[in-house]
């Protein structure tokens, strides 16, 4: 799984959320496209900035039981793609979740899976967690082809899962485990 590049050849660089993405990543998640399959929560600027605030982003190596915001940029042409949200929802347990979003002009291009790969690398290799797991709309294909093309498992349907603009919808369950990875 991570000893080759995605096929689109996409290099991405993660790195945690900072000031000067707070505009850009409040109009990203603005967007209608971002918000069609999963349910975005109101997080203006105030919220934003208080959050960068109270949470000292650190390093990742120094796992805290929270949520990181990573920001997507193309390593090669530089600017950013779209965002990763990450919850370490054990530490006790070595339990991650994330989330992630492409803007819609970059679309099929590769930025998604560029992005799921390197986070996951990222998990299993700086920090202790053993587990990631990740969930996607029963409605949207393309997330499911992107966690099929990460290596995640299906584990099965959680049904009436999440209120996504109104309506509560089955998401399909995902699963990666460090263990699954040649060589662990
Ligand atoms: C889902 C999303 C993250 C995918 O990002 P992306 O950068 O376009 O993903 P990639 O280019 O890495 O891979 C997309 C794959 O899905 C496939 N795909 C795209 N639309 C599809 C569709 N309607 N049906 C089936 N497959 C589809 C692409 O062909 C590609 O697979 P391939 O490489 O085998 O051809 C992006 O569409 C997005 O941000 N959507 C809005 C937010 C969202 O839904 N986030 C996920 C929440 S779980």
């Amino acid at each position: 799984m991570f000893g080759h590049p995605p096929q689109s050849n996409k290099r991405v660089r993660l790195t945690l959320l900072t000031e000067e993405w707070v505009d850009q990543l409040v109009l990203w998640r603005s967007q209608p496209e971002a918000q069609r399959h999963q349910p975005i929560t109101a997080l203006g600027r105030g919220r934003l900035h208080q959050y960068l605030q109270s949470r000292n982003p650190g390093e990742l190596a120094a796992l805290a039981d929270r949520d990181y915001i990573f920001i997507i940029e193309d390593e090669d042409r530089g600017g950013g793609v779209g965002w990763v949200t990450l919850e370490i929802m054990s530490r006790t347990h070595r339990l991650a979740r994330i989330g992630y979003t492409i803007t819609k002009d970059h679309w099929d291009q590769g930025y998604a899976t560029a992005a799921v790969k390197t986070i996951a690398r990222r998990l299993f290799t700086e920090t202790p967690i053993k587990r990631i797991e990740a969930d996607c709309s029963v409605n949207n294909p393309a997330s499911r082809r992107v966690l099929e093309k990460c290596g995640f498992r299906y584990v099965g349907l959680k049904r009436k899962y999440l209120v996504i603009q109104g309506q509560r919808i089955d998401h399909y369950y995902f699963e990666l485990c460090k263990d699954d990875l040649p060589g662990s």
